[in-house]
């Protein structure tokens, strides 16, 4: 019985993920890059929370191609969605910003940001983020084209968003603004208000990284972190054994044997660093995926499954080939195979070329093995992350290019004291993007056990004391912000 539950819990879960290839790979059932299949799931945006209404419509505004050059005439169109259903004229706009992800009528449909729009007869929106979703300003993503996609040219977007809607909707004329985000788009929220503050009276923002950063080696800590305090010590040694041992395998006489085990495809070359490094980052990926959205039994029942095998090397090979071999046929760690999807310059696979290039141009944020304090080995240094920015644009982003890039982020908004007011700022405990946040010192709400943009739902009785404390202080906050 146990075991039955456990299949339905985690295959919803891993459901996620495997729904959108399904999408995608119509009719192919084999070898999509494992690297890239993982990484959706960490960029599909927050939780949805409800089901999507009726009554949220889709609409689009003409945006400029360029906002910050005046001879530039080309513009494209955002698409956005609107919930009216509570707003009475002159009440306030409530915008929810969309991030590297497709927008959703269910993203205003319903949550705490919803509850807060009906207490103060506020209209909801939700934005879409340039070169994401259907809000597309060029034909397509080749490199040249992509010189439009930098955050500041989206919060420009955002800031003629709130000053078309006041200039052409007389009901809004003279609304307050209040703004929510989760992960990347709560960064965005917390740097708009620092570049126009005088358009946002108060914001929120859920699980905002702060500071860019190359080499992100603390989010590994905290995904090892949450596997040994929701799952188990002894889960925690399996998986560092394991990967230790696999390590040591796949670089000497093992290797054709770890390949088979894996199920790896034949192209797997195992005297290439860029291989076997995607081949371990993918491992991560697995246990990265569960952790960044975890709830009630999610770690739990990955340790159970971890710990029911009779060693290591056993057990963590089998999650592999459970995880990735779900189409059968074998599994593609390849470099080039990964390679392939971000170089792809349609905008068929969604958020893969456009994020990936944000991130070697803006962030880094690259989520590697450069921590001894995690147990995912040490075979998926940075270097594969900013030889992937080299191959997939252009051979000019050179290490030193990127950190200087990256640093210019931090200059420019901050980085860890953006110095701004009216935000509130909220960080699950076992999120592992929480160490580019702000802590408790800083004044940030941190909510225990908590994942990734884990508190947009409504208030609740499954709502820890803290959580429940948390959404009581931003609907408090927002009652401030809004009072005259
Ligand atoms: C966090 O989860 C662990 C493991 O389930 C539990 O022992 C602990 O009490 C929880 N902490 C809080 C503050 O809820
Ligand atoms: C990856 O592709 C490049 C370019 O096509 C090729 O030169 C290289 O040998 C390939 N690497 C591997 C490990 O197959
Ligand atoms: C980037 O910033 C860090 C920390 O402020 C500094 O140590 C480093 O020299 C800078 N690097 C570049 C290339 O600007």
């Amino acid at each position: 019985m146990k075991v039955t539950l456990w299949l339905v819990g985690v295959l919803a879960l891993a459901g996620l993920a495997r729904g959108y290839y399904l999408k995608q790979a119509e009719g192919v059932t084999e070898n999509i890059p494992i690297f890239i299949k993982t990484l959706k799931e960490l960029h599909r945006g927050p939780p949805k929370l409800a089901v999507p209404r009726a009554n949220v419509k889709t609409e689009w505004i003409t945006q400029k191609l360029d906002p910050f050059d005046s001879k530039e005439e080309r513009t494209w169109q955002m698409r956005y969605m609107v919930n009216d259903e509570y707003f009475k004229p002159g009440g306030p706009m409530f915008i929810y910003v969309g991030g590297e992800w497709d927008i959703d009528p269910s993203g205003i449909s319903g949550g705490i940001f919803v509850d807060l729009a009906k207490e103060h007869n506020g209209i909801l929106f939700y934005t879409e983020h340039r070169y994401y979703g259907e809000s597309k300003p060029t034909k397509d993503l080749q490199l040249e084209n992509m010189k439009y996609l930098h955050v500041k040219q989206a919060l420009a977007d955002l800031a003629h968003f709130i000053e078309y809607k006041r200039e052409t909707v007389s009901e809004l004329a003279n609304s307050k603004v209040i703004m929510a985000g989760g992960s990347y788009s709560a960064s965005m929220v917390v740097w708009f208000k620092k570049l126009y503050p005088h358009l946002l009276n108060g914001g929120w923002a859920s699980s905002a990284p702060l500071l860019a950063k190359v080499d992100f080696t603390e989010y590994m800590e905290v995904v090892g972190k949450a596997m040994r305090v929701l799952g188990s010590q002894q889960c925690y040694d399996r998986i560092q054994n394991g990967i230790a041992e696999l390590e040591v395998m796949i670089r000497g006489k093992k290797s054709a044997q770890v390949k088979a085990m894996l199920k790896l495809c034949n192209n797997f070359n195992t005297n290439n660093d860029l291989d076997i490094w995607t081949m371990f980052s993918s491992f991560a990926y697995i246990f990265a995926g569960v952790v960044q959205y975890q709830r009630g039994d999610d770690v739990p029942a990955y340790c159970d499954y971890l710990m029911s095998f009779k060693d290591d090397v056993t057990a963590l090979s089998n999650l592999w080939v459970w995880y990735y071999g779900y189409y059968g046929g074998c599994v593609d760690a390849t470099y080039n195979g990964t390679l392939a999807y971000y170089l792809d310059t349609s905008y068929y696979y969604e958020w893969a070329r456009p994020w990936y290039y944000q991130t070697c141009n803006e962030y880094g944020w690259y989520q590697t093995s450069g921590s001894k304090n995690q147990p995912f080995g040490s075979s998926f240094p940075v270097a594969l992350s900013t030889e992937l920015c080299r191959d997939a644009y252009d051979a000019s982003y050179t290490d030193s290019k990127i950190q200087e890039l990256i640093n210019g982020t931090n200059e420019f908004f901050g980085g860890m004291k953006p110095d701004v007011e009216n935000i509130y700022m909220t960080h699950g405990e076992l999120d592992p993007w929480n160490p580019m946040g702000h802590g408790v010192a800083e004044g940030a709400t941190i909510i225990p056990n908590a994942s990734h943009c884990n508190d947009f739902g409504s208030i609740s009785s499954s709502d820890s004391v803290e959580m429940r404390q948390s959404k009581e202080s931003l609907t408090e906050l927002v009652r401030e912000w809004l009072r005259d």
